[in-house]
This record gives structure tokens, C-alpha cells and sequence, in this order.
């Protein structure tokens, strides 16, 4: 069976409750394009609020613990999420390896609370700047494969370039087919599991992105804030 495209939106930690009024544009032009599946993750405290009016748009969180319940201060679990409406989270996101010092083994611990929560975990990799320009790209992806992976095969993979992310800066096409095609050689499950590429995806190189044989979609952060621009992202993929 094919794999179906997926565009994910990353609301980051932006977001308050009249950013809703997006989602009733999101959700016109995802119910328009019905071969294809839209992600939308808002901050945790909209996700309620969105699930109740996201129709065809699926919502999901941008990170959970490890761990199903307790003395976790501040954390959310992914029953929490799954409670609230969400049916995806994101996981190993690289603000969080960078910004908590999340480690794979971590990250693949929360993805496989996210599965026995009832939730598909979007799972991020992706390689620095300097680890790339020392041609270590590839190498540092396939650890955080082998590591980052629960044993059960339902998830999403978000292959984004550290030195990608919020900057602008895009990696070059070739570098995306390249990099999209090792990282299905290297899964379980490669030709069923969706790969979505992310880091400074806009409208205008959506469509060449979106076109990569490997590519099954993509996670957006800045631009998923604007309407315009996520729907005409939604409506770039082939
Ligand atoms: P960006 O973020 O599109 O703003 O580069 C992508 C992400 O962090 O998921």
C-alpha cells in the first residue's frame, strides 16, 4: 500500500486560545485534499480546544514522559494527551534533546509510552551543523536510530537538521534524498514507515521537498503559524 503524505504542524510554545480561529482554515483545505493527512500540535493547553473543532485534522502533542503517572511535576503523560484528544506526539524533538538534554534511550522510552498510550510518536533525528560539515551526518542518524526506536514499528520518523530548524536555511535537495533514502534503509519497517523531512519548510520549496520519492511529508514549525502559508504547504504535496 502506498504511503499516504503527511504535513505536521509544530505550534511550538506559541499559541493562545484565538489562534484557534486557523484551524477552521486548516481544516477546509485538509477536508479538501483527502489523500492527504494533516497533524496539527499545538501547546498542550489548546489541545483540547482543538481536538473539539479539528475535524479531519489530527492533533497531537509535542512531547510526553515517560512514564504513565505520578510524582512528575510539570510533566504530561501521554494518556494525558490521548484524554485530551490527541492522537499523535512528537518525541526526541531536537529543542528538547538540546534544551532538557533528552537522550535517545529517553526518547525512545517516551515513544513507547506514546504507543501504549493508543498514540503514533513522531519520532525527530536529525544532525548538527558542525557534525554535518564534518561529514558525520549519517552516522550521527543512524545512532539516534538504533537507539531512538522502540521495537514496535508504529511510528513516524521526522528526519530535521538541527542547523535547519527556525533558521531559514533549508538542506539541499540531493542532501534530503540522500539522507531520506539512508534513514528507510535503516528502518524495520522502511517501505511502510512514513519519513517526513523538517527544518525551514515554506510554501516556496514545499513542493520540491514534497516531490523526493523518500519524502512522505513534513513537519513545519514557523509556518504552521500562519494559515496562508500551512495550507499552501498542505496543498503543495503531490
Ligand atoms: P521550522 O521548525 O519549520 O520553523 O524550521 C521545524 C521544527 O522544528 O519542527
Amino acid at each position: 500500500m502506498a504511503r499516504r503524505m503527511l504535513i505536521a504542524g509544530n505550534w511550538k510554545m506559541n499559541g493562545l486560545r484565538q489562534s484557534l480561529v486557523f484551524f477552521e482554515e486548516i481544516c477546509s483545505i485538509a477536508g479538501s485534499r483527502s489523500d492527504v493527512d494533516v497533524l496539527l500540535a499545538p501547546p498542550a493547553t489548546l489541545i483540547f480546544s482543538a481536538a473539539e473543532i479539528a475535524g479531519p485534522v489530527k492533533i497531537g502533542g509535542q512531547d510526553c514522559h515517560n512514564h504513565p503517572s505520578g510524582a512528575h511535576t510539570g510533566d504530561i503523560s501521554a494518556e494525558m494527551l490521548r484524554d485530551a484528544g490527541a492522537s499523535c506526539v512528537i518525541v526526541g524533538h531536537s529543542e528538547r534533546r538540546a534544551d532538557h538534554g533528552e537522550s535517545s534511550d529517553l526518547v525512545r522510552s517516551k515513544a513507547e509510552a506514546a504507543q501504549a498510550a493508543g498514540l503514533i510518536p513522531v519520532i525527530c533525528v536529525g544532525e548538527s551543523e558542525s557534525e554535518r560539515r564534518a561529514g558525520k551526518a549519517e552516522a550521527v542518524v543512524g545512532a539516534q536510530l538504533d537507539q531512538s526506536l522502540p521495537e514496535n514499528t508504529a511510528y513516524v520518523i521526522a528526519y530535521e537538521p538541527v542547523w535547519a530548524i527556525g533558521t531559514g536555511l533549508t538542506a539541499s535537495i540531493e542532501d534530503i534524498a540522500a539522507m531520506h533514502a539512508f534513514i528507510r534503509s535503516n528502518l524495520p519497517d522502511g517501505p511502510n514507515t512514513q519519513i517526513l523531512y523538517g527544518g525551514s519548510v515554506k510554501p516556496d520549496n514545499a513542493a520540491d521537498i514534497l516531490s523526493l520519492t523518500d519524502v512522505d511529508g513534513a513537519l513545519v514549525g514557523g509556518a504552521s503559524l500562519k494559515a496562508a502559508d500551512f495550507t499552501a504547504i498542505i496543498a503543495a504535496a503531490p
